[in-house]
């Protein structure tokens, strides 16, 4: 027997032994590893297998109807992403084809030594608006105008199905820029000079179209273009930003920092530069910023051929991950970044950093299951349903500035309404650029309706066409003239000078048309269509009512069912809005927040019915 004290200690000792049996084997029931440090895991073994050319290839994005010669270049340079944009769709106009043609790459993609699918990227920036047939929504302004967070993760939803319909599972929207200067070309793609109204909406627009990236209709969502491409001096495409980092970080960041939150998949970096460094280059931004300090885990993306543009692999120190090397790119960045980490000028762990961003975004979405897309989704292309939240999208983003007497909404018991200007019968003017092509089109397309199609379905009388206001109707009771801008994308529709093809005011000829009316003694009521407030006081004086439409894309029907009451108006202004073209020199730039500038209507206005 043993001693008393060896008694006890061998009892502690037991007991120690079996405590520590009970908390380990509690603890390795209970540690059920997360999804993510599962991705994690397998991001660290894939990279420790992957050579520096499958790396490269990673971090390569290509056009795939002309910057790879032949399809085996998905394998051969085991490309990491295909993009579609401008030039020859997949065949016809079919989704089949199209998804047969992502297929075809994909499986190129799966056939190299590691498998890594690629992700398939379009601009689907106002709904699947690639393709002829698609429900497009309002452009960004037009969303911003009703200002509805609900209304927008909808039609972010509708936009992943009908992408996914198509073959894509990356688009590059949303563009959450805040335009300082409506000279530039691109303020329609964003929600509002407001920081809040499109910090608001962007959270909606990522999470609608990313869910929870396990939803079969996922797609990564991506916010451009970081950052600045808004606020540039004299609102110049790819210009100079001249804003200190205290004002881009209050005004221009936080929409950022919500994506961030939102689990945003990509973000892309801007074609402009801040304080004279470009931002393609700018590591102080993208990397300290966006990176370290916001915790942003995705894909930093070129803008296009971003690389040859903004200083080779200058760009990829800064924190580039993924490059559009575009249009004879390719072989040039491919070839300099192997010998830029051979020679030590851009380290391993910088590529290892990028290529874990990429692979994480595959795994997070799911492509190594589901490499293919799904041909049931088709059907779902430019369905009732997803028109259905389109409209309802339309009616919400009609602002309106003036109501004398209340003409509006229209009544029932009018017998002949005249109709004119050539944006009410044609749906490509009314959609703007990145409609069906990148600049956009001037005529119809598939399943459209146009303003004039919604008149004539809501008014029972007799309704007149007068295109270019040649033969006015005098016995109207009332004259609908619908005018703006004619479509436009990216530099094609800054203003500059006002020398260019594009002015702040309305065409002349468009004045024309208002005026040609008004001295006939008939009501007007003016639809304006444009993607930025226009210099438009003269034309508010003259005519009875004014409703800014911004661009409302595919459901031009919208318009009627406001105009006629079936609706109230809802949208308000997401700009204030010049009184006068010399406005456009003080309110922006380093006069903006001037507050004795007065504009015509302060953002936030707009008008309704009160029924
Ligand atoms: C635009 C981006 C767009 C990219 C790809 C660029 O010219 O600035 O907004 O995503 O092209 O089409």
């Amino acid at each position: 027997m043993k001693p008393y004290n060896e008694q006890i200690r061998y009892f502690l000792q037991l007991l120690f032994i079996l405590t520590g049996i009970l908390i380990s084997s509690f603890s390795s029931c209970k540690k059920v590893d997360s999804r993510e440090t599962i991705i994690e895991r397998k991001i660290d073994s894939l990279l420790s297998l992957m050579t520096l050319e499958e790396k490269i290839g990673q971090m390569t994005q290509v056009r795939h109807f002309k910057d790879i010669s032949n399809d085996d270049d998905v394998a051969n340079k085991f490309i990491g992403s295909v993009i579609h944009t401008q030039g020859p769709l997949p065949s016809e106009n079919k989704a089949a084809e199209w998804q047969a043609r992502f297929r075809k790459l994909q499986e190129q993609a799966l056939s190299t030594r590691l498998g890594i699918p690629l992700l398939f990227g379009v601009d689907a920036v106002h709904g699947q608006n690639t393709y002829n047939g698609a429900t497009i929504f309002p452009h960004n302004i037009g969303m911003g105008a009703a200002n509805n967070p609900e209304l927008v993760r909808k039609a972010a939803e509708i936009t992943a199905i009908e992408m996914l319909a198509t073959g894509f599972n990356w688009t590059f929207s949303p563009c959450v820029a805040i335009p300082y200067n409506e000279k530039w070309g691109r303020v329609y793609e964003a929600f509002s000079e407001s920081t809040e109204i499109t910090t608001k909406l962007t959270k909606a627009a990522v999470e609608g179209l990313q869910k929870n990236m396990e939803h079969p209709y996922s797609v990564i969502a991506t916010a451009k273009h970081f950052v600045g491409d808004g606020a540039t001096e004299e609102g110049s495409e790819g210009g100079n930003t001249t804003l200190s980092m205290e004002e881009i970080s209050k005004r221009l960041l936080p929409p950022y920092k919500e994506a961030v939150k939102s689990g945003v998949g990509s973000v892309m970096v801007s074609f402009n530069s801040v304080s004279e460094i470009s931002m393609h280059a700018h590591k102080e931004l993208i990397t300290d910023t966006l990176k370290l300090g916001m915790g942003f885990n995705g894909i930093v993306v070129s803008d296009w051929k971003g690389f040859s543009r903004f200083g080779g692999v200058n760009i990829i120190n800064a924190g580039v991950d993924m490059v559009m090397a575009v249009d004879g790119d390719l072989d040039f960045f491919q070839d300099s970044l192997k010998k830029s980490v051979l020679n030590n000028w851009v380290s391993i762990e910088r590529i290892d950093d990028a290529v874990r961003r990429i692979l994480r975004q595959k795994y997070l979405l799911g492509v190594f299951e589901n490499p293919f897309p799904d041909s049931l989704t088709i059907p779902q292309i430019g369905c009732v349903e997803h028109r259905n939240i389109a409209r309802q999208a339309v009616r919400e983003s009609m602002v309106l500035l003036k109501n004398h007497n209340n003409i509006l909404p229209l009544s029932e018991r009018a017998k002949k309404i005249i109709v004119v200007g050539e944006h009410a019968e044609n749906a490509g003017f009314q959609s703007g650029g990145w409609t069906v092509t990148w600049r956009g089109v001037d005529g119809n397309y598939i399943g459209a309706t146009t303003i004039l199609d919604g008149i004539k379905k809501m008014f029972k009388g007799e309704v007149v066409y007068d295109k270019k206001a040649e033969n006015p109707v005098k016995d109207a009771d009332v004259a609908i003239i619908v005018v703006g801008e004619s479509p436009y994308v990216e530099f094609f529709g800054d203003i500059g000078d006002g020398t260019g093809d594009y002015t702040l005011t309305l065409k002349e000829e468009h004045q024309k048309y208002i005026e040609t009316y008004t001295e006939l003694g008939i009501k007007t009521i003016v639809v304006l269509i444009s993607g930025r407030p226009l210099v438009t006081t003269r034309q508010i004086q003259q005519s009875d009512a004014f409703i800014a439409a911004w661009l409302p894309g595919s459901e031009g029907d919208g318009i009627a069912e406001v105009l006629f009451g079936k609706y109230d108006f809802k949208g308000k202004l997401p700009h204030s809005w010049p009184a006068n073209v010399s406005q456009y020199d003080g309110k922006y730039g380093p006069n903006y927040w001037d507050k004795s500038l007065k504009p015509l209507f302060e953002i936030g206005y707009g008008l309704n019915y009160e029924f």
